[in-house]
């Protein structure tokens, strides 16, 4: 069981990261948890990897300076695949835990080998990305190795972001015909994998674009479990009488508590944070 009363900062560029707090507070029912979304800067998927980690290293400055953390998420898969290792250098009395997109869970279930996989921009051309494709598309037995199909979907967690319902499904309807045309009609893809934090939040219209046979993957549960590791042998840092939760964000705050109202039902209201 975790220590009860420890603190974890999350950060994304904007609402997404709510997908992983979800399964944060579900598998810590004793920890506090501070929400940063930089919805002032969002979205990060379309920036370069140099502003990415500025507004990264930024927003873990502060938050430190604020609050006594025990643990950071990185509730965005650009901010890790970017900024995670230029984090850990610079923090490194504090545990990170990033977001990855779940190709290898991926891999463990596809039955046609053919893996859609749906990321920001910056994510999909981050060297970390590449390597962790590289390393499953040569592993096990090279028998049957599985095949990623990447698809950059440009605009698609911005238009999440500003909850704007007929983009998002224009843009979804594009992204997964874009992917059914990258797969050869005998094996199509089987497994779709949601890397974008933003994405788990339009599961069920994705799900009815790519059909029944199509399994879709995102990593919110395995980061909180992953999450509940790191601090199992720590004692927590602060006795602080922080609340369960407390939303911030860089811009809009009202945007951001109304989206946990409506996804996760949490009726905490967000205050505005300058950073
Ligand atoms: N939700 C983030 C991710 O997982 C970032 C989306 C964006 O800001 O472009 O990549």
């Amino acid at each position: 069981m975790s220590h009860p009363g420890h603190t974890v900062g999350v950060f994304d560029s904007g609402v997404g990261g709510l997908s992983v707090l979800r399964a944060l507070l579900a598998e810590l029912p004793h920890a506090r948890f501070v929400y940063v979304a930089d919805r002032a800067y969002a979205p990060y998927g379309e920036r370069t990897a140099d502003e990415v980690t500025e507004r990264s290293q930024r927003i873990v400055a502060q938050l430190r300076r604020e609050t006594p953390l025990d643990a950071l998420v990185v509730a965005c898969n650009t901010a890790t695949a970017l900024s995670i290792d230029a984090l850990r250098h610079t923090h490194h009395d504090l545990p990170f835990v990033g977001v990855e997109p779940a190709l290898k869970p991926a891999a463990a279930l596809s039955r046609s080998r053919h893996i859609g996989v749906m990321a920001t921009r910056g994510t999909l051309a981050s060297a970390r990305y590449h390597k962790l494709q590289e390393r499953l598309e040569h592993a096990g037995d090279g028998a049957h190795p599985p095949h990623f199909h990447n698809q950059a979907c440009d605009g698609l967690a911005d238009a999440i972001e500003r909850g704007d319902q007929a983009l998002t499904g224009t843009l979804c309807e594009r992204y997964v015909a874009a992917l059914q045309q990258q797969t050869p009609a005998d094996a199509p893809i089987d497994t779709l994998v949601l890397g974008c934090t933003h994405y788990p939040f339009e599961a069920e219209l994705l799900q009815r674009l790519c059909g029944p046979s199509v399994r879709l993957v995102e990593t919110g549960a395995p980061v909180a479990r992953r999450t509940r590791e790191v601090l199992h042998e720590r004692s927590p840092l602060s006795c602080a009488a922080l609340p369960r939760l407390t939303l911030l964000s860089t811009s809009e705050p009202e945007a951001l508590g109304a989206v946990a109202r409506r996804w996760l039902g949490i009726e905490t209201p967000a205050a505005h944070w300058v950073c």
